[in-house]
C-alpha cells in the first residue's frame, strides 16, 4: 500500500492516473464539474494529503492550504497558468507548486490559428448562415473579411505559445512580425520577429495575438486607452488570459469600430453569460476555451501533473517547478 496520498479535484486522462498510482494512494472528486470551494477545503481538512493535483478553475488559497496541513509538499495544477494558485501562500508554507509547461503548446497555437482566420474570414457567420437557413445567392459584398497576406502581426507575449502562433502564421503573407514582451528574447530571429514596444504594437499591427500569462502586469493590458490607439481595421485575438483584455472596453470599441473584430478563446469571466453583450456582437467570434483540448494534449497534461507530484513527495525537483 502506497504510503502517500493525493487529492485530484477532477476526473482526469488515465495516463495521468496511472503515473500516479505508482506512488500514491489517490482520493478524487468523481466529477466532471469543478468542486466547490467549500467541498474542497473539507476534503482538505478530512486527511492529511501530501500532494493536490488541481485544476486552473479551483482556486487554492490560504484557506485551502490551511485546511491542508504542513505534510503538503506540492500543488499541482493541470495547466499552464496558474494564476488560480496563491503561490505566496504556498511559499509560506514550503509548498511547491508546479505547472504543466510545453505538452499543450501545439494545440494552443493551432487553436489560436484557427481563431485568427475564423475573425479574420468570418466563418462563424457563414456557418451560422447556413444553420439559419439565411444563405441566399451569391452576393458581391457579404460576409466579405479580411486577408491575412500584406498585413503586420503583433504577437503580445512571445513564450513558447507565442512563437509556435507566429512560427505557424509566418507562412501566411504576413510583411512583418512584432513582438511585445517583458523583455526581448533570443529565438525571436528564428522567425524573424522583432521587438517593439507596447505602443508600438497596438498602433502598428493589424493582427494582435494576446499569448500572455495573466499577472498584475499583463491585467487589462488592452484597455479603452489601448483600443483607442489600435488602427480602427486590427483584429484582436485572445489565447492568453480574458483578464487580459478589459472586456467593457472591448464592447464599446468592437460596437463603435474603434477595431475591427476580436477573437477570444479565453474571456472573463468564464463562462461569459450568454446575455453578456459580446456574445451576440457580430465581429466577436468566442470559443469556450479549448485551446488545449486534444487528447494528446490533455494526456500529456495529466501525466506531468502527476509527475510533478510524485517528484515532490521523493524531493526532487518537479519538472514543471513554478519559481516562487
Ligand atoms: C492552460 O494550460 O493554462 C490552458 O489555459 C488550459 O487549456
Amino acid at each position: 500500500m502506497p504510503d502517500k496520498v493525493v487529492y485530484v479535484t477532477r476526473r482526469i486522462p488515465k495516463p495521468g492516473l496511472d503515473k500516479l498510482a505508482e506512488r500514491f494512494e489517490i482520493d478524487f472528486w468523481d466529477d466532471d464539474e469543478v468542486i466547490p470551494h467549500n467541498v474542497l477545503i473539507d476534503k482538505m481538512k478530512s486527511r492529511r494529503y501530501d500532494a493536490l493535483l488541481c485544476m486552473l478553475t479551483d482556486r487554492i488559497d490560504k484557506d485551502v492550504l490551511d485546511a491542508a496541513g504542513p505534510q503538503l509538499r506540492i500543488v499541482a495544477t493541470m495547466s499552464v497558468g496558474y494564476e488560480n494558485i496563491d503561490t505566496a501562500e504556498c511559499a509560506k508554507r514550503n509548498v511547491m507548486v508546479a505547472n504543466t509547461p510545453g505538452v499543450s503548446t501545439d494545440s494552443v497555437a493551432e487553436l489560436t490559428v484557427t481563431l485568427l482566420l475564423m475573425t479574420a474570414r468570418r466563418t462563424a457567420e457563414g456557418v451560422e448562415a447556413v444553420k439559419a437557413g439565411t444563405w441566399g445567392e451569391w452576393k458581391p459584398m457579404w460576409l466579405c473579411g479580411t486577408e491575412l497576406t500584406g498585413r503586420i502581426l503583433g504577437v503580445y507575449g512571445l513564450g513558447r505559445i507565442g512563437f509556435g502562433v507566429a512560427n505557424r502564421l509566418r507562412n501566411f503573407g504576413f510583411t512583418k512580425i512584432y513582438y511585445c514582451d517583458i523583455q526581448e528574447v533570443s529565438y525571436a530571429k528564428e522567425i524573424d520577429a522583432q521587438f517593439i514596444d507596447f505602443d508600438g504594437l497596438v498602433r502598428t499591427c493589424d493582427f494582435i495575438c494576446v499569448c500572455c500569462n495573466l499577472t498584475p502586469q499583463t491585467r487589462h493590458m488592452f484597455n479603452r486607452d489601448t483600443f483607442k490607439k489600435m488602427k480602427n481595421t486590427a483584429i484582436l485575438i485572445n489565447s492568453g488570459r480574458g483578464g487580459v483584455i478589459d472586456h467593457d472596453a472591448l464592447v464599446e470599441a468592437l460596437r463603435s469600430g474603434e477595431i475591427q473584430a476580436a477573437g477570444l478563446d479565453v474571456t472573463e469571466p468564464e463562462p461569459l453569460p450568454k446575455n453578456h453583450p459580446l456574445v451576440s456582437m457580430y465581429n466577436c467570434v468566442i470559443l469556450p476555451h479549448m485551446g488545449s483540448n486534444t487528447w494528446d494534449s490533455r494526456n500529456a497534461m495529466a501525466a506531468i501533473a502527476a509527475r510533478n507530484c510524485i517528484a515532490a513527495v521523493n524531493n526532487q525537483t518537479p519538472e514543471g517547478l513554478v519559481k516562487a
